[in-house]
């Protein structure tokens, strides 16, 4: 059987990965300082490929491929306007970016490179002698290569879901890049932000930010009573969750795993792809690693530290589990009023554009009964239509025909007096061992639509 070069490409870093993840969980090491050696990799080869063939069996649903097929016709280039809105300028956008991770990302250790000349030749000895300080960059930049070839199997995985020419991105990627060097126009920071989101969602690292929120998440759920533990009311069907903003989407899998039918939503494109990636290839546990902090050099106990790598994903998830919908929550559900039984909402209300909105479309696809679940904080972005405080948050969601109920206590202290809202503290830094600790109040609420 003929393999294509990238499945080939692919298949050596999984496979890397998983020699990696064998041999570090035995001798604590890390791939780099001891090399990845070829003839070695090759030794393994066939476990991989037995390994992957478990995954290809999962398979997809008939719900996920009804999705496939109206997202396909919304990628179509003809269909709406074409600019840089449309879904497929966005992917090519997102599939541009993590093509040039290497570019983007080496070209700032080359800058701290450059920068570490200035200091005086007196001086730069004494740094070489005692912590071998140039030696960084090199093992920044190699593993940088790695994590490059990690979004490299991300953007093959794009290409293959999304049934995208690579002909296509390369020349998109050529226009964008006229007249300036490789990777211009590559968005870094989206792309940096999204693998980090694998530690996050995806690693046992992440679970110490998950953990706190999501229980709060999964106690509302059983306190409203809606499940009989299976996910079936004994006379009813499963109960429909909707989760906009879902990231990566760990949470929509781990509420699938409580039995109810669960559809996230998404509307980044860098998400959305690193998403069919894991989707596709997360059935194995553990088999990537990514180098997720080599890329900022600052809030570090060690070097070993930020030089770490963090293997994911910690559990082999069912990826047929959980439907994807991408695009705009307020826009993506149109003709599904009244079908969900909760939304959830999770990190997710302060990112509108126009709160109104968002809260109008929570209680129009919640059927009558249904449940809206909050968890996460207010801190609204650059250009928000309105700012509420939690209580106006609070009074027009009543107004607009919402009942708060109480919450179980698991989700903090009560917030604010005369209002069933409680709060913990989330921490929000993807690194467990920064020196530096990002945290929020994040409000938890249940409230049912009447
Ligand atoms: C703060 S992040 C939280 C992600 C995820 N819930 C988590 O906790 O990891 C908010 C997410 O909402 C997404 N988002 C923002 N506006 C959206 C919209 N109108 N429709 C769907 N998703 C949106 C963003 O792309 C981002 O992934």
């Amino acid at each position: 059987m003929q393999i294509p070069a990238w499945v080939l490409t692919a298949s050596l870093l999984l496979l890397s990965d998983l020699v990696w993840a064998e041999h570090s969980a035995q001798n604590h090491l890390d791939p780099l300082s001891f090399g990845l050696h070829l003839p070695f990799l090759e030794e393994v080869h066939t476990t991989f490929l037995t390994v992957q063939e478990g995954c290809q069996s999962a398979g997809s649903t008939e719900q996920q491929d009804a999705e496939k097929a109206r997202l396909l016709d919304r990628m179509r280039r003809n269909n709406g306007q074409w600019d840089t809105n449309h879904p497929r300028h966005r992917l090519l956008q997102a599939l541009h970016g993590f093509r040039r991770y290497e570019e983007t990302h080496v070209e700032d250790v080359s800058r701290w490179e450059g920068l570490y000349r200035h200091v005086s030749k007196r001086q730069r000895p004494i740094l070489e002698k005692t912590i071998g300080y140039s030696g960084k960059f090199g093992k920044a930049k190699q593993r940088m290569v790695h994590n490059a070839a990690v979004s490299e199997a991300i953007v093959q995985a794009g290409l293959g879901y999304y049934e995208m020419e690579a002909t296509e991105l390369e020349d998109y990627i050529r226009d964008a890049e006229k007249g300036g060097p490789a990777g211009h126009g590559a968005d870094k920071v989206s792309v940096s932000q999204t693998l980090k989101h694998f530690i996050k969602d995806w690693a046992s690292e992440g679970g110490v930010e998950r953990g706190p929120g999501f229980s709060c998440v999964f106690d509302n759920l059983r306190s409203l009573n809606l499940s009989d533990g299976s996910g079936h009311l004994a006379d009813g069907p499963r109960r429909q969750v909707l989760i906009p903003g879902a990231g990566l989407g760990r949470l929509g899998h781990e509420v699938a795993q409580l039995g109810y039918q669960v559809t996230i939503n998404e509307w980044s494109m860098y998400m959305n792809v690193a998403y069919r990636f894991l989707e596709q290839q997360h059935c194995v546990r553990n088999s990537h690693m990514l180098y997720p902090f080599v890329d900022n050099w600052s809030h570090h106990a060690t070097d070993e530290d930020m030089q770490r790598p963090v293997s994911f994903p910690d559990v082999a998830a069912n990826s047929s589990s959980v439907v994807l919908v991408e695009g705009d929550f307020t826009t993506a559900f149109h003709g599904h009023a009244g079908e969900f039984d909760v939304v959830i909402t999770y990190f997710f209300i302060d990112t509108a554009r126009n709160l109104m909105t968002y809260l109008e479309t929570i209680h129009r696809l919640l059927r009558p009964g249904g449940y809206w679940l909050n968890f996460g904080p207010l801190l609204y972005g650059s250009a928000p239509f309105v700012q509420l405080s939690l209580e106006e948050i609070l009074l027009v969601s009543q107004s607009l025909g919402f009942s708060f109920v109480e919450i179980p206590s698991s989700c903090g202290e009560p917030t604010l007096p005369g209002w069933p809202v409680r709060w913990m503290e989330s921490i929000y830094g993807f690194n467990a061992r920064a020196l530096v600790k990002h945290a929020y109040k994040s409000q938890a609420w249940a409230a049912q639509k009447h």
